[in-house]
């Protein structure tokens, strides 16, 4: 068999994933919205597409032996429903089974009904007096969501982003004159944590632990973006997650994509993501996502040991057996141009002094959203690109990423505190 792929998106996740593909000998064809250096350089053929809609003409023009989904939004639209009705086996769920991230309200009443634990108190109200009878359960310690996916940007937290109940009301009418209903939900307090898992449906497998930061800026302040960084340890767990915690955290994901299918009728194939936030309580569910996080997906595909390829054909046939992955840990450092989130400078070329940073041993840069243009990479509004490092120890890979970043110039900047807590 030949190993013809297609990968749909174009971030750094992609790119993580296209290297990943291209190492286990995949020959890939990509769909790219974005000109991704990174991922063009890895794919046999390239069909550049505006958007990542629902005109699909350009199957007709590939052979594939699979197909791997990295963004959520072209699974909300049913890409995998879609390219199975041309053959093509997926990794990534139907468009159904997806709602477990598509849908919040899907997401916490299948958890409710399923008795899964780990599920907030919540409320999906519809009015404003629905909307106040929340708040005031809650004791004003809320965290106030739309249904539909937002990019990580719609969440607001009583304390954070409001100071009084009135600013949460309006807030909540917003999102209900949008969606006809807002989700309400307890604020959950802790430590947040990544777990990711592949599925074939069947069986589940935990990839290793990650934690995100997800603030703008140093010391978890400013506003919540996709992310700034991300670090992984080398024995897979996080030093602030026990084994009882891990073991709760694998039966919630294995429970959660059972009742996707008894819901559903569909099985749920593909990669599964829980954001856990760590309580005194033990582990809660911030929310699913159905595909690799970025920037998690780097942190664990730089560990796959077993080739990713055979992970795809084992999760399509339906085969999955459990994966490996190496004891190191994984530094990732996201640069985005100066002023993300807020005020980004677009359209800033970035300089890369690759010849200085292939000599620091095992770092790895993925293209986020860039734009190239007469051999110029350019910035975006959006995150530039991600450093990724793995070593024997958190210090190193830490001391090896901040050190290639000092190889990248421009009108960018980075957090200069990931991993901090943990030296
Ligand atoms: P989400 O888009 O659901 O990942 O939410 C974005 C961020 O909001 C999360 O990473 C958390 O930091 C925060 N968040 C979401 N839900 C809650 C909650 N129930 N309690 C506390 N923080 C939350
Ligand atoms: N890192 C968060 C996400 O991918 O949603």
């Amino acid at each position: 068999m030949e190993n013809n792929v297609i990968l749909i998106g174009s971030g750094a996740r992609e790119h993580a994933i296209a290297l990943a593909l291209k190492k286990s000998g995949a020959n890939i064809i990509s769909i790219l919205d974005k000109k991704n250096p990174g991922i063009i350089r890895l794919s046999s053929k390239v069909i550049f597409k505006q958007s990542l809609d629902t005109d699909f003409s350009w199957i007709k023009n590939v052979k594939a032996d699979l197909a791997v989904i990295g963004p959520e939004k072209p699974l909300s639209l049913g890409y995998a429903d879609t390219l199975e009705t041309y053959g093509i086996p997926v990794v990534g769920p139907y468009k159904k089974p997806a709602q477990i991230e598509t849908s919040k309200i899907f997401a916490r009443k299948l958890m409710e009904q399923y008795n899964i634990p780990g599920n907030p108190i919540f409320f999906v109200c519809e009015n404003e007096n629905e909307v106040r009878h929340a708040l005031k359960e809650l004791n004003f310690e809320a965290a106030i969501k739309p249904d539909g996916l937002t990019g990580g940007k719609g969440v607001k937290i009583t304390g954070d982003h409001f100071q009084d109940i009135e600013q949460a009301v309006d807030y909540a009418m917003q999102l209900i004159k949008k969606d006809g209903a807002v989700i309400i939900e307890q604020k959950l307090k802790g430590t947040e944590f990544t777990a990711q898992a592949f599925t074939d449906g069947r069986e589940i497998y935990i990839m290793p632990l990650v934690k995100d930061y997800k603030r703008a800026y140093d010391n978890d302040q400013g506003p919540n973006t996709g992310s700034m960084g991300a670090i992984s340890f080398p024995d897979q767990q996080l030093p602030y997650i026990s084994n009882e915690t891990l073991e709760k955290t694998i039966d919630i994901m294995k429970k959660a994509v059972q009742a996707v299918k008894r819901e559903t009728g569909e099985p749920y194939k593909g990669i599964i993501y829980g954001q856990f936030m760590q309580t005194i309580n033990g582990p809660f569910l911030i929310e699913f996502n159905a595909r690799f996080g970025d920037p998690e997906a780097m942190n664990v595909l730089s560990l796959l040991k077993t080739p990713f390829i055979e992970v795809a054909k084992q999760i399509t046939n339906k085969t999955l057996k459990k994966p490996s992955f190496e004891n190191k840990a994984t530094f990732c450092l996201y640069v985005v141009p100066e002023g993300y989130p807020e005020n980004p400078v677009k359209n800033q070329p970035i300089m890369i002094d690759h010849e200085k940073i292939s000599q620091i041993k095992n770092v790895t840069l993925f293209y986020g959203s860039v734009n190239q243009q007469d051999n110029q990479i350019l910035t975006t509004s959006s995150r530039t690109l991600a450093i990724l490092t793995t070593a024997p120890t958190l210090l190193e890979a830490r001391n090896t990423a901040y050190e290639a970043a000092r190889y990248i110039h421009g009108k960018i900047r980075f957090r200069k505190d990931i991993g901090k807590e943990f030296l």
